[in-house]
């Protein structure tokens, strides 16, 4: 017997009537799928903004939300309304951020393997920070402002060798890793020396983003340790820890607040004896727990013996990260939200793939059946805009609620939309 799904693993605003059905925002949900159908992502814009300003209240306005975790005009928006600034990693996240009309001052742009294209439409912006990852892009800027573009303020990626506790894959900090200048073996020294000496940029700061879904606020103290020295001797007005901060997302897991996470950051750089403003760039911690996915159930396949398999009209085009990462997701249903879940199954896309699992080992009510709407929770995060069409499936709607009113931001994916780069030919 599994109990009812915990309350903290729902947007902020969540509120279950008497007879079980969820509201988030005001907003009944069964009434948004009503309306918008499913698959649904729904957002909690309280939640989004609360996030924001503790972000902001933490580490001071130089904090930035990382769009790669959810970018739409409006969030884009949201979090520069609330304050912060926005980190984007590439040409296509950079031009929504603009088209939100976020001023260009107030963007940091990232990046591995940055185009010369997209440095120039960074430069011409011209953004606030660009973040610098390699020696070729040193080369690439220096090219672009020698054709007469102004010098950027930049900060060097640095690779502190720290190994946050988290997943392989979203492991940035290793020595071992496509991210930024090891600080071992010297290349961060000399990125650091050619950066200080162009002319064709200012350099600003340090920046080390060792991981994502990272709950242990120690791997961040000892990446700061690792690089004190480093932004000491350099004497840098700037420190960015990146993002990183993890979530929970399942019964039994708990992650610092962003507030706590800032505090042991700051502690840390205190202790190191570090004059600089720390900066950071949550991505996740902003997003992912204001939104849940409301799924249909299509089919449910009982295999004696063996396992029940509850299909979705979603999967894997809208939730790669199972797949991908292997993560965990609790499922209710928003028609029963405090039901017990005493029912163990797997639930699956509609995908052509064995792998297409949404939840591998779910708890849902005795009395899930074909028609359910179904619900994952903290699932704002890595979800949307990690998307795809794959199987030519229609990319799921956006919905964010508040104060009992619902705005469509971003249109279910149709047809017309999957033909119009097909050219036929
Ligand atoms: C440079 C950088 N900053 C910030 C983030 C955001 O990370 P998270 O969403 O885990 O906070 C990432 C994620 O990959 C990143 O690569």
């Amino acid at each position: 017997m599994s109990g009812p799904l915990p309350r903290s693993l729902l947007p902020d605003t969540a509120a279950v009537d008497d007879t079980g059905r969820l509201a988030i925002g005001g907003v009944d949900v069964l009434e948004l799928v009503e309306r918008f159908g499913t698959p649904l992502f729904v957002y909690d814009e309280e939640h989004l903004r609360a996030r924001c300003r503790e972000a902001v209240a933490a580490f001071g306005p130089g904090v930035a939300y990382a769009t790669k975790a959810f970018l739409t005009t409006a969030m884009a928006r949201l979090a520069h309304e609330e304050g912060m600034q926005l980190d984007v990693a590439t040409g296509g996240e950079l031009a929504i951020a603009l088209r939100a009309g976020v001023p260009p001052a107030d963007l940091v742009f990232h990046g591995n393997n940055k185009s010369s294209a997209e440095l120039a439409a960074a430069l011409d912006a011209p953004v606030g920070r660009i973040v610098v990852d390699s020696f070729d892009e040193l080369d690439r800027i220096e090219a672009l402002v020698a054709e007469g573009r102004e010098a950027p303020r930049v900060l060097v990626r640095v690779n502190p060798g720290v190994e946050a506790h988290t997943h392989r894959f979203l492991q940035t900090g290793v020595t071992d890793s496509k991210f930024g200048f090891p600080l071992l073996g010297g290349d961060a020294e000399r990125a650091l020396a050619r950066a200080t000496a162009s002319p064709a940029m200012e350099l600003v700061g340090i920046h080390a983003h060792i991981g994502s879904q990272v709950f242990d606020v120690a791997s961040f103290e000892r990446a700061v340790a690792a690089l004190a020295p480093f932004v000491a001797a350099h004497d840098l007005e700037e420190f960015s820890v990146g993002g990183g901060l993890g979530v929970a997302y399942v019964v039994g897991e708990t992650a610092p607040t962003i507030t706590e996470w800032a505090t042991a950051v700051r502690r840390a750089v205190a202790e190191a004896g570090l004059d600089v403003a720390v900066l950071a760039e949550p991505g996740r911690a902003i997003v992912a727990g204001a939104a849940i996915t409301c799924y249909r159930v299509g089919t449910i396949k009982e295999i004696p013996g063996v396992r029940t398999y509850v299909a979705v009209d979603g999967g894997m085009s809208d939730n790669p990260r199972p797949v991908l990462y292997g993560s965990g997701y609790e499922a209710f249903l928003p028609r029963a939200t405090d039901a017990p879940r005493p029912r163990r199954v797997r639930i699956v896309g509609k995908h052509c793939e064995s792998g297409d699992v949404i939840v591998d080992e779910a708890m849902v009510p005795e009395d899930l059946a074909v028609g359910d709407v179904l619900a994952t929770p903290v699932t704002g995060a890595y979800g949307h805009s990690m998307g795809s069409n794959y199987n030519m499936v229609l990319r799921p709607p956006v919905v964010f609620v508040r104060d009992g009113r619902a705005r469509l931001v971003v249109r279910r994916e149709t047809v017309d939309d999957l033909l119009a780069r097909d050219l036929g030919g």
